[in-house]
């Protein structure tokens, strides 16, 4: 296959193990207007060497056979870097980020490749029922709750195991009232860089406690390189043929709507540039996307979710995942303002997207929405593939 073979090609251009502090340069070639930068690196691992809250927070590289690197730091269980060879062999970092964990700990920092939870997305007015008690969590989007609260998993230090090349666990307990949520909830995410080159997420959670649990990881990619322009031109497919339409402040109305005949319908590859800016309620709603689409297989079976393809690199990512709903936001809120972005790079409006597999945003208040409810003696496992290749 050619993919396999440029990512043949690629090999030894990098090289580079976990939490150490050399060697991490990988390939550096020059940059034009019209073509893709390729200088690319692992930031230094000594910049994610600290202490936040008592805990030591490091860089832990990833590596498989095709010379694919993924870097996670324990911070937050954030992807850092994703550098992969792009459809001539260069190899282009596709994560936004930063270079230093210090970026990641600033306020207003967008959850750049976080491990979001307790609940993903947002709880509208910051409450929720549950077992006929109801729970108020710190608002932290016009009131409504986003990403499981300014304190929420993305802003605290997780265990690491490395266990192999490829292999990282990151585990923590979220103790009973942590941002508002009840029972003592242990987690464990799995990041597996595989052979075919997909990062593989497996989360799994128990808790003392009913509670409700909805995580999600939120990488930003670019697969024309972070720091390359927008994504406007980026070409993607979601296997959805409905989405759950918003209010003004991004809670679902609780209607599950077709996408046909709008500019949600992705059913078929389209670019992500395309409609962005049509007339179009919705659209005004999230200032561009920032939905949840309600997939066609709403099964636990792992399927495609997404596929999207950057044209200047061929590079593809696709999204598998064991989840019934994927958000897909297209960076509207960037603004070039974020600071110590990595390279110094400021990123511009829709210059990464996410594709948040997950179930639906508030949940807990819709009744007829897929429960998110987690009961002690249940385990919470779901499983979701960010697998990238080259076209
Ligand atoms: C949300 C956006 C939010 C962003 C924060 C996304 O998951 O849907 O509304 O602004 O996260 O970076």
């Amino acid at each position: 296959m050619k993919s396999n073979l440029l990512l043949i090609l690629a090999a030894g251009i990098v090289g580079l193990s976990a939490c150490t502090n050399n060697s991490n340069k990988t390939t550096t070639s020059k940059t034009d207007s019209d073509s893709v930068s390729n200088t690319v690196m692992i930031p230094d691992s000594s910049n994610f060497i600290a202490t936040v809250n008592g805990k030591q927070t490091g860089l832990y590289v990833l590596k498989n056979k095709n010379n694919v690197q993924v870097a996670i730091t324990n911070y937050g269980g954030r992807i850092v870097s994703i550098l992969v060879p792009d459809k001539d062999g260069k190899i282009v970092d596709i994560a936004l980020g930063y270079d230093k964990v210090a970026g990641y700990e600033q306020e207003g920092e967008p959850y750049f490749g976080a491990l979001i939870g307790r609940y993903g997305n947002r709880i509208g007015k910051a409450t929720f029922t549950l077992e006929g008690k109801t729970y108020h969590l710190p608002a932290n989007d016009h009131g409504q709750s986003l990403h499981g609260g300014p304190k929420g998993f993305h802003a605290q230090v997780w265990d690491a195991k490395k266990v192999n090349d490829y292999t990282l666990e990151l585990s923590r307990v979220s103790v009973d009232g942590e941002e508002g949520y009840p029972g003592n909830l242990a987690v464990k995410v799995v990041y597996t860089l595989t052979d075919d080159n997909a990062i593989k997420m497996d989360y799994t959670a128990t808790t003392d406690k009913a509670t409700v649990v909805n995580l999600t990881n939120h990488c930003y990619f670019n697969l024309n390189g972070e720091g390359n322009g927008d994504i406007n031109d980026h070409i993607l497919t979601i296997n959805a043929s409905k989405f759950t339409p918003v209010d003004s402040t991004l809670i679902p109305t609780g209607e599950i709507k077709a996408v046909a005949g709008t500019p949600f319908d992705f059913t078929k590859p389209t670019a992500i540039g395309d409609r962005v800016n049509a007339d179009d309620e919705q659209l005004k709603m999230g200032k561009g996307y920032d939905h949840n689409w309600v997939l066609n297989d709403g099964s636990t079976n792992l399927k495609q979710a997404a596929k999207v393809v950057g044209p200047k690199t061929g590079i593809t990512l696709e999204v598998l995942t064991t989840e019934p709903g994927i958000q897909f936001y297209g960076g509207n809120f960037l603004d070039g303002k974020l600071k110590d972005c990595k390279g110094g790079k400021p990123y511009q409006h829709r210059t990464g997207f996410c594709l948040e597999t997950q179930h639906f945003p508030d949940s807990p208040n819709k009744p007829n929405f897929p429960s998110t409810t987690l009961k002690p003696g249940q385990t919470y496992k779901t499983t979701t593939l960010y697998k990238i290749g080259v076209q």
